[in-house]
């Protein structure tokens, strides 16, 4: 029987039409092999939709996502739209698509692909074998607690705030989430904060604490986020599954993503309670090679294989498309960024053929 999916497609903004086209190849490939419908729509975010519109994130757009099985969003941003006002910027855009889908859970997963050691800035034997979840609470603490602005005070200066709060509904359902992904993974957990100094924090540990008691099986750990930062670069093959908050989230899965040689390579999904979730690279929009076929498009690929997965129930699918991406680094096919002598270089098109080739014959 063939089933068929509604997928809202955000290509956004810099390289993520290029990166989205091959993303979008392949899963037109597997759907014919596997017989899977899709019904894309495309629609506007970001940048391009100001430039359209004069809002990043236009009504109707959201109104697609909500209406469809999942989301495949590129990349947002670029210099152009740096100084606009905070409502008209393309990451409000972004952020407004996670609050109003109510994606509250974002699962980075920074998994070191044994053909791209060498592309890592880490010694070989530091990164081998790296296997880490980010888990990232995604609509709540400082990047949306209120009072936040740039207010004036009484002696006529000018004072920015940003409120970083968290209610215990919050945390307990990113905590649900995370001990339910360790359960699934190697069963260690560990929670990211900063309760040396701040009261969210310590409410976070204290309710994460709490909640290790109804998950026996997991080994729950807790770091200080300075430290997390310092042991991600130190030994990180002692991680597995690590929760933290927005801020400290974005933060550590760039730095996590390092790990693994180029954060071109690293999907993520976002999820909600119910509904389509989100699933783009963690990248951002890179415009200064933007339009030159020179984009790495495999964290846009790997992150249709998290929708088929996480989105989609199609877990045969994403198995399929994460092979194809092992197979052309087997090959040797190469993005510029993950480039190292003796290998096939390929611009953005190529590498989506390459793809293509290779799952036509699997
Ligand atoms: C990310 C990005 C976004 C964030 C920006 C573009 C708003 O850095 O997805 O990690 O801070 O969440
Ligand atoms: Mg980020």
């Amino acid at each position: 029987m063939t089933q068929s999916y509604r997928i809202t497609l955000l290509p956004g903004d810099g390289i993520g039409p290029e990166i989205m086209a091959v993303a979008v190849a392949v899963l037109k490939q597997i759907g014919q092999q596997l017989n899977l419908r899709w019904e894309f729509t495309e629609a506007l975010i970001g940048g391009a939709a100001i430039d359209a519109t004069s809002e990043p994130l236009p009504a109707e757009t959201l109104e697609a996502c909500r209406n469809s099985d999942s989301v495949l969003l590129a990349a947002i941003g670029g210099y152009k739209w740096d100084n606009l006002p905070r409502h008209q910027r393309p990451e409000t855009g972004l952020l407004g698509l996670r609050a109003g889908l109510g994606l509250f859970a974002n699962l980075r997963p920074a998994t070191i692909f044994p053909q791209l050691i060498d592309a890592s800035s880490l010694k070989r034997e530091v990164v081998e074998g790296v296997d880490i979840m980010v888990v990232r609470e995604l609509t709540g603490g400082v990047y949306f607690g209120q009072p936040k602005g740039i207010f004036t005070t009484e002696t006529g200066q000018k004072r920015g705030v940003n409120t970083m709060a968290y209610t215990e509904a919050e945390i307990d359902r990113i905590g649900k989430v995370a001990f339910e992904t360790a359960q699934k993974r190697s069963g260690k957990l560990c929670s990211v904060d900063k309760a040396n100094v701040l009261d969210v924090s310590q409410l976070w540990r204290d309710r994460i604490t709490q909640m290790a008691l109804t998950y026996p099986d997991i080994e729950l750990s807790h770091l200080y986020v300075d430290n997390a930062a310092m042991q991600l670069l130190r030994a990180p093959k002692q991680f597995d599954t690590i929760v933290t908050g927005n801020l400290f989230g974005d933060i550590l899965s760039d730095a996590a993503a390092m790990l693994t040689g180029s954060i071109g390579m690293l999907p993520s999904a976002s999820l909600g309670e119910n509904g389509p979730g989100v699933f783009e690279p963690v990248h951002g929009s890179a415009p200064d090679i933007a339009g030159q076929d020179k984009a790495n498009p495999l964290a846009q690929v790997l992150s249709a294989a998290m929708m088929l997965r996480y989105g989609l129930n199609q877990p045969q699918a994403a198995d399929r498309i994460e092979q194809a991406v092992l197979k052309v680094l087997e090959q040797g096919d190469r993005t510029g960024d993950i480039m190292s002598p003796g290998m096939n270089q390929l611009g953005c098109k190529a590498m989506g053929k390459a793809l293509i080739e290779v799952l036509s014959h699997g």
